[in-house]
């Protein structure tokens, strides 16, 4: 039983297959899957999803890379979303990307900042796409002591994410794992507590080895376990069982 916690099944790299590859990962063993938002068309398609199956959540929000479509309306279509769909479980995916900077920085911030207000508003945790963009995300954080999530797609330092999970946070593995440079990563996972970890494909983008280079999809979401698990002297099947009870918790499910 395995919880893919970030992947965009509405990515249009499914249009083809989305309905067979949808009956294909409950026999897979995906038995929980979070589909963040990255703008509000997406939003709208991931609370689609989630009406549609039950083993299927949504969150809400605007990534970086969209973060110039912030304002009053889209906040507010976003809160209505939320309001009518109980599957919504998080604002997400929100944040700062100054590795591609779509977006001026400024404009990033701003639009960080008003979807962390929306999330503590509606008492909901967020999901944090953080790229070579630490220091400024941290300052933000400190506005929003109540707001917590996952850091998906972790980048950081292993001493960041110690800090990260002593104020709650979580923190998302994907494929990268599985890569051989990822030395900075693997001595994050060898830090924190197994408590605090997801595992997440973050698909269509990042399939981990011996899959890289294809076209990612949740059901590939068993080779972070595989790894997590190796690292930390654990089964794959215990890893599996914690990582999805750690989803559970963080999106409150
Ligand atoms: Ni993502």
């Amino acid at each position: 039983m395995l919880f893919d916690t970030h992947a965009h099944l509405d990515d249009r790299r499914f249009d083809q297959d989305r309905e067979v590859l949808l009956a294909r990962l409950p026999e897979a063993g995906i038995s929980l899957l979070m589909n963040p938002g990255c703008d509000l068309p997406s939003s709208r398609a991931a609370c689609a999803l989630a009406r549609e199956r039950d083993w299927i959540y949504a969150a809400v929000g605007s990534h970086p890379d969209a973060a110039d479509d912030i304002g009053d309306e889209v906040l507010e279509a976003y809160r209505q979303l939320v309001r009518e769909n109980p599957k919504v479980k998080a604002i997400g995916e929100i944040g700062l990307d100054y590795h591609y900077e779509d977006v001026p920085r400024q404009q990033q911030m701003l639009c960080f900042r008003r979807q962390l207000e929306l999330a503590r508003e509606l008492e909901l945790p967020v999901i944090v796409h953080e790229r070579e963009a630490h220091e400024d995300a941290l300052t933000i954080l400190e506005d929003f002591p109540t707001v917590t999530g996952v850091f998906h797609c972790y980048s950081g330092s292993a001493e960041m994410a110690k800090q990260l999970v002593a104020k709650g946070w979580y923190i998302g593995f994907t494929g990268v794992i599985t890569f051989k440079n990822a030395r900075k990563l693997v001595e994050t996972a060898l830090a924190i507590p197994l408590e605090r970890m997801v595992i997440e494909t973050d698909c269509p983008y990042m399939a981990p080895e011996p899959f890289r280079g294809r076209r990612n999809d949740p059901g590939y979401v068993y080779r972070m376990a595989e790894r997590l698990a190796e690292l930390r002297g654990i089964t794959p099947e215990e890893m599996a069982q914690i990582t999805l009870e750690n989803g559970k918790r963080l999106y409150r499910i």
